[in-house]
């Protein structure tokens, strides 16, 4: 006998639909300035294909690459295959040809105003021929210097507040450079865009570990409670990578771990371990409790951070070179490629407690964590009796944002044995196994987020200045102050010396896996 279908199935069924369909975008042209770099076709164009691949585009879709060089057919057969290379799809997919006729390529200067007429021709047309309606998902995978151009243009062609059509704005990072070039950048996009229209991406944010953060903490009910200064000795935050700079030197000069990663990325995971549960999973609720905690970080003492350069050295028995002799890199440059901070969060949860970040490339392993740490129990009972084990250790939860993602948690349990000894166990979810799935690169779900218009998982205006606001005063004392002894750490090792001594003089150490 059939089971008779509860109204509260129906429900269910109904409300999946809703949220399916609210979760499908209008119909879009995203169109990517800067185009002919790597990211776009790395990581864009896999994750558009994606989407598609999971139904969750509109049919009436187009995505049109703009870049200076003319690359006409070859934009095409480029980003076919960067998507069957870096999106793990088969060239015979018979999605991806389908996918295909929807992409083009339009070739301009971002500084001439002729080419923004020809863009908007284009785009025109291939609104008759996609059924886009005029709606625009603008994104700007471009180097700094370009932004003010394109934000011009934009707002003086009327393509950022059409008649017609719903435009949003992506912009990637770097936003800005230190406070004051955050604060332009910012002033230069909203004379021409609405702050609801821009998407500033990090996609750190995409990751299902990343929000996971939020799941674990708020959607179960026994972690919250530890979760402060009462129970927590300490939280360390990772970002560790293998790889080097990848033959971006000029960039990477430019920037340094502190820009690269901690000002966004790190600051990010920091502010999801930190904060307050908001009163909703919403753009604005999930803003002001971000930004609650970047404030509330104490100005940060020169003596509580670590600079490190890498030399050369062997990374998973490679021999590889120092940062000082990369492609494009001054031979005496004093660019930071690690950094470790100690910060501290005045507030009423976090009083007292030590977060500890660091960042670095050219390291022993590529290990994205955060570690947080409980004080031992009052009394250690069974300190005496655990024999061969080592002393009886500290409870941590740690987060694996990436790669092996999961969280485990480590606890005392007794060894078999007529005595009573003690010794660290670890209990763990991982993804791969518990959903027989790894998650994806973080785009997919950001891009498809910015095609909505939902805001819940990108940077805003008011937090990169937070954060910067933070950061500066710091990057102006280390410009003032050139580190000596650089390189400071070989290639495939876990960074400097004076790291571990920023925590061993807390008593504390580093986490080494
Ligand atoms: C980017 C940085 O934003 O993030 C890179 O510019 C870094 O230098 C990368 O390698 C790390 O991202 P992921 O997802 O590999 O951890």
């Amino acid at each position: 006998m059939a089971a008779a279908v509860t109204q509260a199935q129906v429900d269910l069924v109904s409300l999946n639909e809703r949220r399916a369909q609210e979760r499908t975008p209008e119909p879009t042209v995203v169109v990517i300035f800067g185009a002919s770099g790597d990211l776009t076709k790395r990581k864009l164009l896999p994750a558009l294909f994606h989407l598609e691949q999971a139904g969750l585009l509109p049919q009436q879709f187009a995505v049109m690459g703009v870049a200076r060089r003319p690359l006409g057919d070859s934009f095409a057969k480029d980003m076919r295959a960067g998507i069957t290379e870096f999106g793990g799809v088969k060239d015979g997919d018979a999605k991806l040809d389908e996918f295909m006729r929807k992409v083009s390529y339009h070739q301009m200067n971002f500084d001439e105003r002729e080419g923004y007429i020809a863009l908007q021709q284009s785009l025109q047309q291939i609104d008759q021929e996609h059924g886009t309606k005029g709606n625009r998902l603008f994104y700007l995978a471009v180097a700094p210097e370009y932004f003010a151009d394109i934000m011009k243009q934009l707002g003086d062609h009327k393509m950022a507040q059409p008649e017609q059509g719903t435009v949003h704005c992506i912009i990637e990072k770097p936003f800005g450079h230190d406070l004051e070039s955050a604060r332009k950048l910012n002033d230069d996009v909203n004379a021409v865009f609405r702050e609801e229209q821009v998407f500033r991406i990090d996609h750190y944010l995409g990751k299902e570990t990343v929000q996971n953060i939020l799941v674990f903490r708020f959607a179960n009910g026994i972690f919250e409670p530890v979760w402060n200064r009462n129970y927590v000795d300490h939280v360390q935050i990772t970002a560790a990578e293998e790889i080097g700079i990848e033959g971006r030197g000029p960039f990477y000069e430019s920037a340094g771990a502190l820009r690269d990663v901690i000002q966004n990325h790190v600051m990010e995971l920091l502010s999801f371990v930190a904060m307050e549960p908001p009163i909703s999973f919403g753009a604005e609720a999930l803003r002001r409790e971000k930004i609650k905690v970047w404030r509330a970080i104490q100005p940060i003492n020169v003596e509580d951070t670590v600079r490190g350069q890498y030399g050369p050295g062997k990374v998973k028995g490679v021999e590889v070179k120092g940062y000082r002799q990369e492609d494009r890199v001054d031979p005496k440059s004093s660019t930071e490629t690690y950094a470790a901070l100690r910060l501290t969060i005045e507030n009423w949860r976090w009083a007292g407690v030590p977060f500890y970040i660091r960042a670095g490339k050219r390291l022993a392993k590529r290990s994205t964590e955060i570690a947080i740490q409980f004080k031992q129990p009052p009394q250690l009972l069974f300190k005496d009796l655990s024999g061969n084990c080592s002393d009886i250790q500290p409870n941590i939860i740690s987060m694996r944002i990436q790669p092996d993602e999961g969280i485990s948690l480590r606890f005392g349990a007794k060894v078999p044995s007529p005595n009573m000894e003690v010794c660290p166990v670890i209990m763990n979810f991982n993804y791969a196994e518990a959903f027989g799935t790894n998650s994806a690169n973080g785009y997919e779900r950001l891009l498809l987020d910015a095609m909505i218009g939902d805001g819940t998982l990108f940077a805003h205006r008011e937090g990169v200045e937070a954060t910067w606001a933070l950061l500066t005063p710091l990057l102006q004392q280390w410009a003032d102050w050139k580190p000596t002894g650089f390189p400071n750490y070989a290639a495939g090792t876990w960074g400097p010396k004076a790291a571990d001594e920023l925590l061993r003089r807390d008593g504390r150490t580093w986490r080494k896996e």
